[in-house]
């Protein structure tokens, strides 16, 4: 079955040579908008640049107004790399009106990015979709083809009939060695290419990987300087709270400490509650993660609707599991991870990915999750548009999302 977007295709097949060239001055580049805070009344608008320039802002206005708001970016620094002679902008924006259009155009020194938009997240409870991927460390002609697809994808949803796809949850490995500012220009160039035709900005949700140690994920995805945590819940309709852990960081302590009074005051207040995190707990191909031992069992106890996964480099969707056992009240897994990178076998003679309860792959690979009022809608597609596996998640009982 061929669900989407063919057309974008050829958007991948931009060449690695044509993609690592920089503009020698203020010109902004390598544009992302990052959702670490309430997505529907604030966002953080970051680019680049390759020398330091003077004057970084934003240029701002609501889609039916012509009345333009100029911010300027706060938070102005080198990448504290050697090379490439880089440097960040990041302009945090604030007081923005749920479920609504902004039309930015990003300026350096005078130099103007294409007039892009925005889509804040909705303050009603109405059905959302989002992406969930992970690992575009390596195959970066699939990554490129990857990104192009995720465009297409998000246009597409935007239909009428469609639910929307509002944002892209990245599980982490984003390049192959976190501390080399040219990867991850390169991999900045590239997510690029998730802009749509049409100019439309998809907000990235990061998550850290073990590949992407150092301070520049910190400086890409305007973290604090120095912090190591990483960890922080947002919501992206009043009813879908997501969660992105860090594997990286102490697993047991102050995030575990963090999850569990995150889960207790969410689970009763929201419909659905996800985390998404990088080094699985049930994997399909390594052995399990110290989460395991640590938040699995919060997992279990605050009825997390799913866990997403990456690090395997594989497709997967666990049996439902509580006390190491399938049980249909129990927590789903899935992952591992394909926006590029080389895929591995997963390990199906492991109890938890067997048919029918599990479905493993290994394809290039997205998880589109549409969430409604019964369910959420789970589909796999592939590279080339093809669906893998479509899931239904139905909403749990009263007595479970009360858990307190
Ligand atoms: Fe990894």
């Amino acid at each position: 079955m061929l669900l989407f977007f063919v057309g974008a295709m050829m958007l991948g097949s931009t060449s690695a040579a044509e993609v690592a060239v920089l503009p020698e001055d203020s010109q902004p580049i390598q544009w992302r908008l990052i959702w670490t805070t309430d997505p529907s009344t604030s966002a953080t608008l970051s680019w680049n640049t390759t020398d330091a320039g003077k004057r970084h802002r934003v240029h701002l206005r609501e889609a039916d107004s012509s009345e333009e708001i100029i911010l300027e970016a706060q938070r102005n620094g080198k990448y504290s790399a050697k090379s490439p002679e880089l440097y960040y902008h990041h302009a945090h924006l604030v007081g923005l009106e749920p479920a609504t259009q902004y039309h930015v155009t990003i300026e350096s020194d005078g130099k103007r990015s294409p007039e892009m938009y925005f889509v804040t997240a909705p303050a009603a409870d109405v059905p959302i979709s989002i992406l969930f991927g992970a690992d575009s460390r390596s195959g970066l002609s699939e990554r490129r083809q990857m990104n192009a697809m995720l465009a297409s994808m998000v246009l597409e949803s935007y239909q009428p009939g469609r639910v929307p796809i509002i944002a892209f949850a990245h599980g982490g490995d984003y390049i192959r060695t976190g501390t080399r500012l040219d990867e991850w220009s390169r991999w900045m160039t590239d997510h690029e290419l998730t802009v749509g035709p049409e100019g439309r900005l998809l907000p990235i949700i990061p998550a850290r990987g073990n590949h992407d140690l150092g301070e520049l994920f910190n400086e890409v995805f305007a973290f604090p300087a120095k912090e190591r945590t990483n960890y922080y819940a947002i919501n992206l309709s009043p009813q879908v709270r997501f969660l992105t852990l860090n594997t990286e960081t102490s697993i047991a302590g102050d995030q575990t400490t963090w999850l569990e009074a995150e889960l207790k005051a969410s689970r009763p207040n929201h419909r659905w509650l996800l985390a998404q995190y990088h080094k699985p707990a049930f994997p399909a191909v390594k052995p399990p993660w110290m989460n395991l031992t640590h938040w699995v069992p919060l997992f279990e106890k605050y009825n997390l609707d799913l866990a997403c996964e990456g690090d395997g480099h594989n497709i997967k969707r666990t049996a439902p599991i509580r006390n190491f056992k399938i049980d249909p009240t129990g927590v789903v897994y899935i992952g591992e991870g394909g926006l590029g990178v080389g895929q591995r076998t997963p390990k199906t003679d492991r109890w938890y990915l067997r048919p029918p309860h599990a479905k493993t792959g290994s394809a290039h690979h997205v998880q589109l999750l549409t969430f409604d009022e019964e369910k959420i809608t789970y589909r796999v597609v592939l590279l080339g548009g093809k669906l893998f596996d479509e899931h239904q998640f139905l909403v749990r009982s009263p007595e479970q999302r009360q858990t307190q």
